[in-house]
């Protein structure tokens, strides 16, 4: 099947590389107040599979929930690419469904498009988005009565063999993750399913050492990378005069269509394991560091966003038992808001490549919602820089700035 997606190309804009990682680095080893806090959590060590990334979990469990050039997936209209293309590499039909301003599904649209499917729905993908996990139960019932599988995406949340984040992965047949989004390993993708028997005769093929090699060295790099200081928050005003004086660069706004999965998803990666030392840092890193700097700096982050214009949180409570991936932003104007951001370097993602759906929501967000690291590896300057950065960008009066 091919489908149509709605994509940004930033290369006319020339950003620079962002100055903090999107993701965790360095090594915080696990302490004796990790194993009080694990004590409680059931151990899943050596169930399920490992593979290099999520995308490749996620297409054992569509492969396995009988997912084929015959069937369809109905998943998220707010996506991530790699959500899609393990299912258009099987040939598969994708629909996509309906989510309201939460990114919580809609039950009349799932019925609409379950009926209208011209090839028998196989499956169905719903994502805990950001790591606010969902009661998905309801849709464990709908999944069962159609006799749909139900894969639950972890990927946003903390899910490993060690440790899972409450209430995730209690409704999916399958669940896959996508531990590197939460510790500092080099990949890491876990396709766990609570019927073990179900991923019988599964099989993985074992990194090379060479990889191997490659991985710690990315990890090493990573924790070298250089820290931005003081200096910099001081920098700002400097810089973004100068950038409020020029006539922002647009980046490509383009249609394109897709026959099959993106270059995201590699086929000949399908069935590789993670690397060996990706599972040892998953398993040996704190997790209650993890998830206690996490919850701080989301707080940190609604904090500084509460009284700010051109923008609101799109989840403003963090409840005791949410571990946050990201912070994701709603920005009224992304032009020229997300560009100076961009441009200063702040480490900015969003999903604008996305393939094209009903959902206003998801065609509203795919350029307006921004997702900002709050992970654990932050030092304070790096948060305090973020932050003064983010402020300084949305206070500038839009129609003044294109002057
Ligand atoms: C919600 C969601 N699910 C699944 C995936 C695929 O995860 P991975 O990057 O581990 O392949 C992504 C990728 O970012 C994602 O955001």
């Amino acid at each position: 099947m091919s489908l149509d997606y709605q994509v940004f190309d930033p290369s006319p804009c020339s950003f620079p590389r962002p100055r903090v990682p999107v993701l965790p680095r360095g090594f915080a080893p696990a302490s004796t107040e990790d194993a009080a806090l694990l004590r409680d959590v059931p151990s899943l060590s050596g169930q399920g599979l490992h593979f290099t990334r999520g995308r490749y979990a996620l297409g054992e469990a569509y492969r396995r929930a009988g997912l084929d050039g015959y069937g369809a997936l109905l998943a998220p209209a707010y996506h991530c690419v790699t959500m899609l293309d393990p299912a258009l590499a099987l040939g598969a039909d994708v629909l996509l469904y309906t989510l309201d301003s939460d990114l919580a599904p809609d039950p009349v649209a799932l019925d609409v498009l379950a009926e209208r499917s011209a090839k028998p729905v196989k499956a169905l993908l719903a994502t805990h988005f950001f790591g606010f996990v969902r009661d998905f139960s309801w849709l464990k019932q709908w999944c069962y009565a159609r006799g749909i599988v139900f894969v639950e995406d972890c990927s946003h949340t903390l899910f490993t063999e060690r440790y899972q984040a409450k209430g995730a992965g209690w409704y999916g047949r399958f669940v896959a993750s996508s531990p590197y989004k939460f510790l500092p390993s080099a990949d890491g993708g876990w396709l766990y399913a609570p019927d073990a028997a179900v991923l019988a005769s599964a099989v993985t093929q074992p990194a090379s050492w060479l990889a191997e090699l490659r991985g710690m060295k990315q990890c090493l790099d990573a924790a070298r990378q250089p820290r931005v200081s003081p200096a910099d928050i001081t920098a700002l005003d400097r810089q973004l005069a100068v950038l409020a004086k020029r006539t922002p660069v647009a980046g490509d706004e383009q249609r394109r269509q897709r026959p099959a999965q993106s270059s995201q998803y590699q086929l000949e990666a399908e069935r590789r394991a993670a690397l060996r030392s990706s599972r040892w840092l998953i398993g040996h890193s704190s997790i209650r560091a993890a998830i206690q700097r996490r919850q701080a700096n989301y707080r940190r982050w609604l904090q500084a966003v509460t009284s700010l214009p051109n923008c609101h949180p799109l989840y403003p409570e963090l409840p005791e038992q949410v571990v946050p991936y990201m912070f994701p932003l709603y920005i009224a104007h992304p032009m020229p808001h997300f560009y100076w951001l961009k441009q200063l370097a702040v480490p900015v993602w969003r999903w604008d490549e996305m393939a094209v759906s009903a959902c206003p929501v998801a065609a509203d967000y795919r350029l307006h919602l921004l997702h900002l690291p709050c992970h654990q590896s932050l030092s304070d300057d790096e948060m305090d820089w973020m932050v003064a950065a983010v402020g300084k960008v949305l206070r500038l009066p839009v129609a003044g700035a294109l002057r």
